[in-house]
């Protein structure tokens, strides 16, 4: 192309112009020949001057090329360089990929484990909320029942010893009052019989001293037959506040009055109740069983007759010349009022004792006739026994008055319980009696 461009258009007519007349006609050239000649040498001339201008332009054609040459060489070696570099960066590039793949190895085997971890820590969630969920629900068992237990060992009483201790001092003086009052009505009658009938006894008599004996036992119903009661209305008096004390006590202690079976059940469970668990736990145990007995029964039943039963034998013992069904009539209209009060305030303690305290047990005490005289748990009605003299106790007559005794449990012991005598019973020993049976002699 730019060769071409460096010819002037003149001489390439020419040329065109001489191919075209040899071809067109090959004789006419001949004819010609030395025109043609002439012209050649012109021709020549214009030639040479073509071609050093075509030289110059071949030059400069040249020179341009070989700038163009260098700077395409020059281009190649920033290339050349320029490739050199990315080589190297290949090379950087491939180290760091092998790098990354080691390091992509070594991150797919950790995620692999941490994979395996978190199964493992999923199963451990899922055992401990399951764990946690059973505890959970152990927990409200248990709290329910320690409810259950705090409720049923709630330790406060809502009676203090103290008051216990009043209301048997007030029983006692109501039964000593009433002994009193009604010993002094019965042997100041005609009826009350003097000196000891040698006659043969009805069988009125034999059953009346008969069960005078079983509450008041042999020592005392014989000392009721031989004396003079005329002269002292004492005997009968201490043998109605016997009376009086034997069956208080027995309603006082009393699980279940009106059946001598359940009664005995129930005081045989108590005892075991009582000598395996805690204080706290029996003494619960026997204030709910206790109360719910009184629901149970609903009323209270009226024993006044019990105890006119008991007067009446007294008194025919005694000497009293009566019909026992007439005896009982009397003894009710006369005294019914007052007994009443006596039972009320027995059936009081019962409630009190059985079921208003807890944290210990606390129980009237009587003494049966004929059990030795311990003066550290009784108490001599007449105070005549030489305190010192260490000679073998007396026999105990009657009781005359009740008493009380609070019994602990132990902790932790097995039927250990501590105890202590709140009240001692008042008790009449044969020593007592002494001076009042021989002065009536
Ligand atoms: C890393 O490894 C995983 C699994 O082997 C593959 O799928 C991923 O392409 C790798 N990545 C690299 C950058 O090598
Ligand atoms: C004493 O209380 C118990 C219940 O605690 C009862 O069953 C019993 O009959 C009561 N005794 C009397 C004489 O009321």
């Amino acid at each position: 192309m730019q060769l071409t461009h460096g010819i002037p258009l003149s001489i390439v007519a020419t040329y065109v112009g001489v191919a075209g007349l040899s071809m067109a006609s090959v004789f006419g050239a001949f004819k010609f020949l030395t025109l043609w000649r002439h012209v050649r040498l012109s021709r020549y001339k214009a030639d040479k001057d073509a071609a050093a201008a075509q030289l110059a332009s071949l030059r400069h054609a040249l020179s341009a090329s070989q700038a163009l040459v260098r700077e395409k060489e020059a281009r190649v070696g920033s290339l050349e360089e320029d490739v050199g570099t990315a080589k190297k960066r290949l090379e950087e590039v491939a180290r760091e990929l092998e790098l990354s793949r080691v390091q992509n190895q070594t991150l797919v085997d950790r995620g692999k484990s941490l994979a395996t971890e978190v199964q493992w820590l999923n199963g451990e969630t899922q055992r401990l909320n399951h764990d946690h969920a059973q505890t959970v629900e152990l927990l409200q068992t248990r709290t329910a029942e320690l409810k259950g237990a705090q409720a049923f060992l709630t330790k406060a009483d809502h009676l203090s010893g103290a008051d216990v201790i009043g209301m048997v001092e007030g029983l006692n003086s109501e039964i000593m009052q009433i002994a009193a009052f009604m010993a002094e009505s019965f042997v100041s009658e005609e009826k009350m019989k003097r000196g000891v009938t040698s006659e043969e006894e009805s069988d009125e008599l034999r059953d009346a001293r008969g069960q005078a004996t079983e509450v008041l036992g042999t020592n005392m119903v014989e000392l009721l037959r031989t004396f003079q009661h005329q002269d002292d209305p004492i005997l009968i008096q201490i043998a109605f506040q016997a009376c009086m004390c034997a069956y208080t006590h027995w309603i006082i202690s009393s699980w279940y009055f009106e059946d001598p079976e359940i009664e005995h059940v129930l005081s045989e469970i108590f005892a075991r109740v009582r000598e395996a668990e805690e204080q706290a736990i029996s003494g619960r145990w026997r204030a709910l069983t206790r109360t719910y007995l009184h629901r149970m029964l609903g009323h209270e039943p009226d024993m006044s007759m019990y105890m006119v039963d008991a007067f009446v034998n007294v008194l025919i013992t005694a000497g009293y010349q009566e019909k026992p069904a007439a005896l009982q009539d009397r003894i009710m209209n006369d005294f019914a009022g007052r007994i009443r009060v006596i039972l009320q305030a027995a059936q009081r303690l019962n409630r009190s004792i059985g079921e208003g305290v807890t944290s210990c047990d606390l129980e009237a005490l009587y003494i049966a006739p004929s059990v030795p005289y311990d003066p550290t748990t009784m108490e001599d009605a007449f105070e005549t026994t030489p305190k010192d003299k260490a000679t073998t106790p007396e026999k105990v007559l009657c009781t005359t008055d009740l008493g009380l005794v609070r019994a602990e449990k132990v902790s932790g012991a097995v039927g250990e319980w501590q105890e202590l005598v709140l009240l001692k019973p008042k008790v009449v020993l044969p020593s007592g009696l002494d001076d009042i049976v021989s002065g009536g002699e």
